[in-house]
């Protein structure tokens, strides 16, 4: 089947807090969103990697140094994660029967758990990566106190890429609310709410991170350089 990928790419990184949004910060020369779009467009089986990003121009300078270009789409982001996604699959090519969608803060996935998922949507029509708990969730009161307490062994953290029925995940992005728009993060809540449809769970590999705080572009330095990538 054909596949097509969604990277979204805009936001300010707040959490990060360097003077330059997260997705341009060089880590070893190059750009942090460039190594997940020098990965997949290097797969055969992948049509079309689609970016959202805040700063069009900017991207698309970075992008003039692939030596193959032209499977690659830039389009505007927008101010959440979900509009970004939103904006993106409109430009998705039809002939994409499957979408994926991952984040540009995480450069480095292997091949094996890419297609691993795109098995798994193909049968299920979603799937995504998580991870055991590290911490303990509680959720305080108003005041700042405890309110409750999650059992940690009962829940994982959702990670990406995450990968969809290309019509499925255009369903459910068509159907999402403005409080989702604001104040979801995840995709496959979306395709569930919208859709009915339940995602597979996909146990990932422990070195499965996003660049959030400031700590993981070490991590990131380390594990690329490790890589040789
Ligand atoms: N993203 C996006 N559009 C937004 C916000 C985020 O395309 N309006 C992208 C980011 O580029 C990132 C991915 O979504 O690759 C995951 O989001 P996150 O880590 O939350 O990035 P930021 O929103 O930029 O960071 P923060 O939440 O710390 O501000
Ligand atoms: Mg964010």
């Amino acid at each position: 089947s054909r596949v097509g990928v969604v990277l979204p790419a805009a936001g300010s990184g707040e959490r990060l807090g360097s003077a330059v949004p997260k997705q341009y910060i060089q880590i070893l020369g190059k750009p942090l969103f460039m190594y997940a779009v020098e990965q997949l467009i290097s797969f055969s089986w992948v049509k079309t990697v689609v970016l959202a990003a805040d700063d069009v121009a900017t991207m698309r300078h970075f992008l003039s140094s692939l030596d193959d270009p032209s499977k690659v789409v830039v389009t505007l982001g927008g101010t959440s994660r979900h509009e970004s996604i939103s904006r993106a699959l409109k430009v998705l090519p039809d002939e994409c029967e499957i979408a994926i969608v991952h984040d540009a803060a995480r450069p480095i996935v292997s091949e094996q758990v890419w297609k691993g998922l795109v098995l798994e949507a193909a049968e299920h029509g979603a799937a995504g990566l998580t991870r055991p708990l590290v911490s303990t969730v509680v959720q305080p009161d108003l005041n700042g106190f405890l309110h409750a307490t999650l059992v940690r062994k009962n829940f994982l953290n959702s990670e990406t890429p995450q990968a969809f029925s290309a019509a499925i995940l255009k369903a459910a992005y068509s159907k999402m609310s403005d409080e989702e728009r604001i104040n979801g993060t995840e995709c496959l809540d979306l395709v569930h709410r919208h859709c009915n449809v339940r995602a597979k769970l996909v146990p990932g590999p422990s070195d499965l991170w996003k660049v959030t705080i400031p700590r993981d572009l070490h991590v990131c330095e380390g594990t690329l350089s490790a890589l040789d990538c």
